[in-house]
């Protein structure tokens, strides 16, 4: 344990090397279980396992032992990629798929305590359909629908476009593929999808893939006729490919919740020194608004980590900087009722700065261009960090008030506007001193602003360091 200006508190991070994507969550026998793809032998990837945490309240998680190793000699022997939980028969099993140099096939693996998994080499599916590369044929999700046990695998069509592949089984444990659920409409979507889920939201279908090479993830609302999606609408989940390889479950009071993995935007160098790569994004629920958008939010529960509290409401014209505060682990609620739109206004918030303005790190919302800005050019001095801005678009109906809702947590940075624009990134500032935050805005606008100290998830803390007690530090001017 190390004190660690960038390992998270409530973002979910291995005790040690390197985490990709989630897999197998699920709620059973009244505990969450997240399992994920892990190296237990070094910070980046390789030597894939399953890790493994369990939660009773999808918000304090305790480390459980590994739970997939690659089988020597086995259909996984390079590694256990990505998958998901199904409970077959009342028998809990994992999907997944077994990597080797020569090919990729879809594995299952049973158990009853969650902890202990039995490959079951009888049930693997071995090869790809037609057009399908064998390198190219991965990450089952599994889902219960008429009665029946359906499979979502990650593909590529001729290793040129994107594609969903459907399995069908009546028991679980012999499939019959019945083609491809939906292809790629161009190749804008990347050569290949990985880690599609495929489930019912309210009325209509949602398909989630993640697009490679590093194209970030997309989501698909439409209808599921004769084994077959048909898109309505579609969106980007995640902007910038800042979160990938998301995986959704049925929570057991019917939400829908997902996680999606957030991988480190610096040069090994520093991951080695640091020991540990990767995060979590926060547990979000997903809904569809009115007009059949895809809406992602943090999970209620996150509040039973919220500590100290400050607040300020402010209302009338305003310009400049609203206030001021301090933190490295924080959850922040900023509302703003734009009054008037003028041209090259913009709001917004720091976070992350040293008190001489050396580091700063941006989110800027600009009315007139309807566009959400994470700046990052300044939000560390240290080269060998990531540090490009990340821009989305996000239209604000009439009267409506633009919601920012920040989770900071050392590194991690998951903004989500108006539960609809969700942009997750990663900073990395050098000083210590680099936790001032403010709220600004230029032109008319009331804010109502409230921020936490946030707790550590994890049962025993992933870094020594403190956070330093939050306070409002008004009048300091911030630089913005
Ligand atoms: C997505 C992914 C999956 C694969 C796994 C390997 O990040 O590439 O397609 O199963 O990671 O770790």
């Amino acid at each position: 344990m190390t004190s660690d200006l960038h390992r998270p508190r409530f973002h979910f991070t291995a005790p040690t090397n390197w985490i990709n994507d989630p897999n197998g969550v699920c709620f059973h026998a009244g505990r969450y279980h997240l399992y994920y793809q892990y190296n237990p032998n070094a910070a980046k990837w390789g030597d894939i396992h399953w890790g493994h945490a369990s939660s009773a309240d999808l918000v304090h998680w305790r480390d459980e032992p590994i739970a997939l190793a690659p089988t020597p000699g086995g259909a996984d022997a390079g590694g256990c990629f990505s998958g998901s939980f199904a409970l077959v028969a009342g028998q809990p099993t994992l999907y997944y798929t077994g990597y080797t140099a020569q090919r990729q096939v879809q594995c299952a693996a049973t158990s009853d305590d969650l902890q202990h998994w039995t490959l079951q080499p009888a049930r693997t599916i071995t090869t790809p359909p037609p057009g399908v590369g064998v390198h190219d044929f991965r990450d089952p999700y599994v889902f219960r629908h008429d009665d029946r046990w359906y499979m979502v695998v990650g593909a590529s069509l001729h290793h040129e476009r994107g594609q969903c592949l459907l399995y069908r089984s009546d028991d679980g444990i012999a499939w019959d593929y019945r083609g491809p659920l939906f292809t790629s409409p161009n190749l804008a979507f990347g050569r290949m999808w990985e880690c599609p889920n495929f489930f019912l939201l309210g009325d209509r279908w949602v398909l989630t893939v993640s697009i490679w090479p590093g194209l970030g993830a997309h989501w698909f609302v439409g209808r599921f006729e004769n084994e077959v999606f048909v898109p309505e609408s579609d969106g980007v989940l995640d902007l910038d490919a800042g979160a990938f390889a998301h995986l959704t479950m049925q929570g057991p009071d019917g939400r829908t919740l997902q996680w999606a993995w957030m991988n480190e935007q610096r040069e090994q160098a520093r991951i080695d020194a640091a020991g540990w790569a990767g995060a979590m994004t926060v547990p979000r629920e997903l809904s569809l608004d009115a007009r059949g958008r895809l809406n992602l939010c943090p999970v209620t529960e996150l509040a039973a980590l919220r500590e100290a509290s400050v607040e300020v409401v402010t209302t009338g014209a305003l310009c400049g900087v609203v206030a001021t505060f301090a933190g490295r682990h924080l959850d922040i609620e900023a509302t703003f009722t734009i009054r008037s739109v003028r041209d090259s206004q913009k709001l917004g918030l720091t976070v992350l700065a040293s008190p001489d303005g050396g580091e700063v790190t941006r989110i800027v919302f600009w009315p007139d261009a309807r566009r959400l800005s994470v700046e990052r050019a300044r939000s560390s001095t240290d080269a060998l960090v990531r540090r490009q801005d990340l821009h989305g678009m996000l239209v604000l109906d009439e009267g409506e008030a633009l919601h920012l809702r920040v989770l900071l947590d050392g590194s991690v940075l998951e903004v989500y506007a108006n539960d609809r624009l969700a942009l997750a990134t990663r900073v990395y500032p050098v000083s210590e001193a680099s936790v001032l935050g403010s709220v600004f805005v230029e032109g008319e606008a009331d804010v109502a602003l409230q921020v936490w100290a946030m707790g550590c998830l994890h049962e025993g803390p992933r870094s020594k360091l403190a956070q330093p007690p939050l306070a409002l530090l008004s009048p300091t001017p911030m630089p913005n």
